[in-house]
C-alpha cells in the first residue's frame, strides 16, 4: 500500500474531528479505520424501520455545550433541533421530575414549602450526621441531602448503577448532590443544547465528506493481516492518531483499566407512547434497570415521520466491564488514576502517535469535550507532526 499522511484509529468524534482538520488546515490524505462497521464511535444512531425512532446505539445522547469554539465548528456540519432535555424517575409508584427540584421536594413531602423553606428541610435532614466524615456513599448521600429524599431518589439508583450497596461504596464517588429551591428541572445548565436534526450519523458522515478522506471499517488496528496495524505503521513511519483504550495499545502490560459498561433490552410497545418522555429512570430497587429510554420522544418535531401506533424502548442495565465488554464509564480509582498516569508516560514517548479520546485518555469526556480537546490535539499535536514530515 502507499500509505496516506496521517492514519486515523477509530471514526469517533475524536478522529472524525482531527481528519476534518488534517484536511481543512495541512491538506493532508487521511485514512480511518474502525473496527466497527459503522462510522461515528458511541455516537452513533439508526433509523429504525418500524418505530421511525432513532435509536442511539450505545445508548442516549444529549448535545449540550457552553463552549462557543465547539458550538460553531459543530454548527458547520448539522443544525440542532430545539430540544431541552428533562428527566423523570419512577419513585414508590408516582413519577417524579429530576434533578430535584422544588417540584420534587414539594410532591414527595405533600406540601407547599418556599425555596426557603425547603432549604431549611433539607439542610435539617442532613444533619443527622453533621460533624462526620463520612467514608462510605450511603452516609455521605444522608449528608448531603438528608434521609429521605437520599433513599427515595439516590440510594437503589446508584446501587444499581455500580451494582454494589452503597454502604460498601467509596463516598469519594459524589462530591455533592445537586438540589434545586426552584422549579427547574431543565437537565443542563449549558448556553447551547438540542439534537442534529438529521440525526447523529448525518452530522459525523459530513464531516468527512472529502475525497482526501477514506475509511475502512471492519478492520482492527492490531490485527496484522489488514495493511493499517500497529507495526506496520511503525516501521513505516506514518504518522497516528489513536483513540482506542490505552491500555489495549500496550498489550495491557501494566494491567487493565477500569470501566462499567451498559447493557440495553430493547422492548416494543402497540402504542405510540409508552412514557410520554424519553427518559424514565428507575429509583426503586424492584426494577432491575436503572432507567429505560423512549427515542421516539427525543425528536417530537418528526412526529410525522414517526408510527403512531408503535414504540421502542431500550431499558439499561449497568454492570462492571470485562475485557470483551463496550467500555463505557472509566471507575477512576485511585488505582486506575495511578495506572493510567503510567499507560499516558508511555503514550507520550510513542513516536509520530498521539493519543486522543475518552479510550486514549481514559476519561470520561462528553461529545463536546471530546471535539474540543480534538480540536486542541490537531494544532497543538498533529500539525507540527504532519509539518515535520512534509518538511523530510
Ligand atoms: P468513541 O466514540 O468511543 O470512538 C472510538 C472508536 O475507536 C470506536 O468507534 C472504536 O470502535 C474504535 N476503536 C477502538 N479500538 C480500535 C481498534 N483496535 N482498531 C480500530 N478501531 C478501534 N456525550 C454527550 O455529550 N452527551 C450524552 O448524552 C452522552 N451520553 C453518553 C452515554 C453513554 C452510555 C456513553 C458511553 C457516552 C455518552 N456520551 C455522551 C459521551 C460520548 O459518547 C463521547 O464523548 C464520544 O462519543 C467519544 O468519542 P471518542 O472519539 O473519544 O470515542
Ligand atoms: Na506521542
Amino acid at each position: 500500500v502507499e500509505y496516506p499522511d496521517l492514519v486515523v484509529v477509530g471514526a469517533g468524534l475524536f478522529g472524525l474531528t482531527v481528519a476534518q482538520q488534517a484536511v481543512e488546515h495541512a491538506g493532508a490524505r487521511v485514512h480511518i479505520i474502525d473496527v466497527r462497521d459503522h462510522i461515528g464511535g458511541n455516537a452513533y444512531s439508526y433509523f429504525d424501520e418500524e418505530t421511525g425512532a432513532e435509536i442511539h446505539k450505545y445508548g442516549a445522547h444529549l448535545f449540550h455545550t457552553s463552549n462557543r469554539r465547539v458550538w460553531e465548528y459543530v454548527n458547520r456540519f448539522t443544525e440542532f433541533t430545539g430540544y431541552v432535555h428533562r428527566v423523570y424517575a419512577t419513585h414508590d409508584g408516582v413519577v417524579y421530575s429530576l434533578p430535584i427540584n422544588l417540584g420534587t421536594i414539594n410532591q414527595f413531602f405533600r406540601a407547599h414549602y418556599t425555596p426557603a423553606e425547603a432549604q431549611a428541610l433539607i439542610e435539617e435532614q442532613a444533619g443527622e450526621l453533621a460533624g462526620t466524615d463520612p467514608a462510605n456513599l450511603n452516609d455521605k448521600g444522608i449528608q448531603l441531602i438528608g434521609r429521605p429524599l437520599y433513599e427515595a431518589f439516590i440510594k437503589n439508583y446508584t446501587g444499581k448503577q455500580w451494582q454494589t450497596d452503597p454502604a460498601e461504596l467509596p463516598a469519594s464517588i459524589i462530591k455533592r448532590l445537586p438540589v434545586r429551591f426552584n422549579y427547574d428541572n431543565r437537565y443542563f445548565k449549558d448556553t447551547w443544547e438540542g439534537l442534529p436534526k438529521d440525526g447523529y450519523t448525518k452530522w459525523m458522515e459530513r464531516m468527512i465528506d472529502d475525497p482526501r478522506i477514506t475509511v475502512s471499517l471492519k478492520t482492527d488496528f492490531f490485527d496484522e493481516s489488514q495493511p493499517y496495524n500497529k507495526k506496520a505503521l511503525r516501521e513505516a513511519g506514518v504518522p497516528v492518531v489513536y483513540t482506542g483504550p490505552v491500555d489495549r495499545y500496550f498489550d495491557y502490560e501494566l494491567g487493565d483499566l477500569k470501566w462499567r459498561t451498559v447493557d440495553f433490552k430493547e422492548v416494543r410497545y402497540d402504542e405510540g407512547d409508552h412514557f410520554g418522555c424519553p427518559v424514565m429512570n428507575f429509583s426503586d430497587a424492584d426494577v432491575p434497570y436503572t432507567r429505560a429510554i423512549e427515542f421516539k420522544n427525543f425528536n417530537p418535531e418528526r412526529r410525522e415521520q414517526q408510527n403512531p401506533d408503535k414504540t421502542v424502548v431500550w431499558e439499561e442495565y449497568s454492570r462492571f466491564a470485562d475485557r470483551g465488554d463496550e467500555p463505557y464509564y472509566p471507575i477512576n480509582t485511585e488505582a486506575d488514576k495511578a495506572l493510567y498516569a503510567q499507560y499516558e508516560a508511555k503514550a507520550a514517548a510513542e513516536p509520530k502517535t498521539v493519543f486522543g479520546g475518552r479510550l486514549g485518555t481514559y476519561k470520561y469526556y462528553d461529545m463536546h469535550n471530546v471535539i474540543d480537546t480534538a480540536l486542541t490535539a490537531y494544532e497543538q499535536q498533529v500539525a507540527p507532526l504532519l509539518a515535520a514530515e512534509a518538511a523530510k
